[in-house]
């Protein structure tokens, strides 16, 4: 499960940069002058592609969107404020009153409470499937208007087949998205199996350093002109010059940084499935079955605590892995479910989804495996011999 460190499109810039410096500028500026009547006027009548605004596009940001767009095998791509402002921006101008959502279960809690508790306001209806029945997942497509993917979900980390729902979304003129911030274009390529959007919080591992909020939605020309028409100029949600910035230049050690993620979350994963104290690890490399096109692993997945480990102990006895949400930078955290359990949207889906308070959400960093390890053990074994 490797690709190719060698990714040069990654680390050259697409535009020529001014003073042929190796990184590229920043844009900081919100709208662009122009010298004649004729000039502004081309613009507003799509004659000319110049700058006008940034709400609508800026150099630095189109940089990052032909980048995502060139790693996910499409021909265009947006920049959003946020991972959830990219989700709106490719769900909402897709669905109307009396529209249905085909959701896979256990998705991204936010996502679920966009569904549940705006959407429906609009009389959009959302069925949640269990994404890795794809007998289940086809038979829901027909009459629907959008099938929302997470391949692997979240906290559950279950896997869909993307190449069967694609085909299926398609012959039933079904249009499918798909959260492919886990995986990124390096282990997964969801154009390739049919799915026609892809959705990104960059303020995970695109960006890699925990210092940005950003989101992408790639896919072809005239779902993003869509996208245009609707979201990015309407909802004003758009990605800002600095951090598509900072987002450019997390992409540049992307590669790497997967494969270090990869590894030392396998080897997270295989210790604690070892450990007495551990019951179940939601991991997509531990399933039997694995779907077509998943490359390799991101360093997040979850497990469940035994019924003598107390997780509040467990949390508090960490050093070296510190308690937070978030996750895709160097430093490795955790999210105990039951707390988790606070967030009304997270609560919900729990509840609804049947995941385990009992799980633990562990985003592998970038730190020395062995380090990481000697502290789960630390955490695993101390809360453990409190509660005996
Ligand atoms: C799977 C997934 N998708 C989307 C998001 C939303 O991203 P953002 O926080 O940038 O809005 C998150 C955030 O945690 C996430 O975990």
């Amino acid at each position: 499960m490797t690709s190719s460190p060698h990714q040069p499109d990654l680390i050259t810039p697409a535009t020529t940069i001014p003073h042929d410096a190796s990184a590229p500028p920043i844009f900081q500026s919100s709208s662009f002058l122009f010298d004649s009547y004729s000039q502004i006027a081309d613009v507003f009548a799509g004659r000319s592609d110049r700058f006008i605004y940034s709400r609508g596009d800026n150099p630095t940001v189109s940089e990052l969107e032909g980048l995502i767009a060139r790693m996910e095998g499409t021909k265009a791509a947006r920049g959003f404020s946020s991972g959830m402002a990219a989700i709106c921006g490719a769900v909402m101008p897709f669905v109307k009153s009396g529209d249905r959502i085909v959701a896979v279960e256990h998705l991204y809690s936010d996502a679920f409470r966009l569904f549940e508790n705006v959407l429906s306001r609009f009389g959009v209806e959302t069925v949640y499937v269990d994404g890795s029945d794809t007998q289940a997942m086809i038979e829901a497509l027909p009459g629907a208007r959008l099938v929302y993917l997470e391949s692997p979900t979240s906290w559950t980390f279950r896997l869909q087949d993307l190449r069967a729902i694609g085909a299926a979304a398609r012959q039933h003129g079904v249009m499918s998205v798909i959260d492919n911030s886990w995986a990124t274009p390096i282990f997964q390529k969801p154009a390739d199996l049919g799915i026609d959007l892809m959705v990104h919080a960059a303020s995970k591992y695109l960006s890699g350093h925990s210092d940005t909020l950003g989101g992408l939605v790639a896919g072809s020309r005239d779902l993003i002109r869509k996208i245009d028409h609707e979201a990015t100029h309407l909802f004003g949600g758009r990605m800002s010059p600095m951090d598509a910035f900072l987002i450019l230049r997390g992409m540049r050690t992307l590669d790497l940084r997967m494969q270090r993620h990869m590894e030392t979350g396998l080897a997270l994963a295989r210790m604690l499935e070892a450990h007495s104290s551990v019951t179940r690890i939601h991991h997509p490399a531990l399933l039997a079955n694995r779907p077509e096109g998943l490359r390799g692993f991101g360093g997040l997945f979850a497990f469940d605590l035994a019924d003598g480990v107390d997780p509040e102990r467990f949390c508090n006895a960490l050093r070296r892995i510190r308690i937070g949400v978030s996750w895709g930078g160097p430093e490795s955290l955790i999210v105990p479910g039951a707390a988790a359990c606070g967030l009304a949207g997270a609560a919900n889906s729990f509840r609804r989804f049947g995941v385990s308070p009992r799980c633990i959400r562990l985003a592998a960093g970038l730190e020395p495996a062995e380090e990481l390890m000697a502290d789960l053990t630390h955490a695993l074994d101390s809360a453990t011999a409190v509660a005996a």
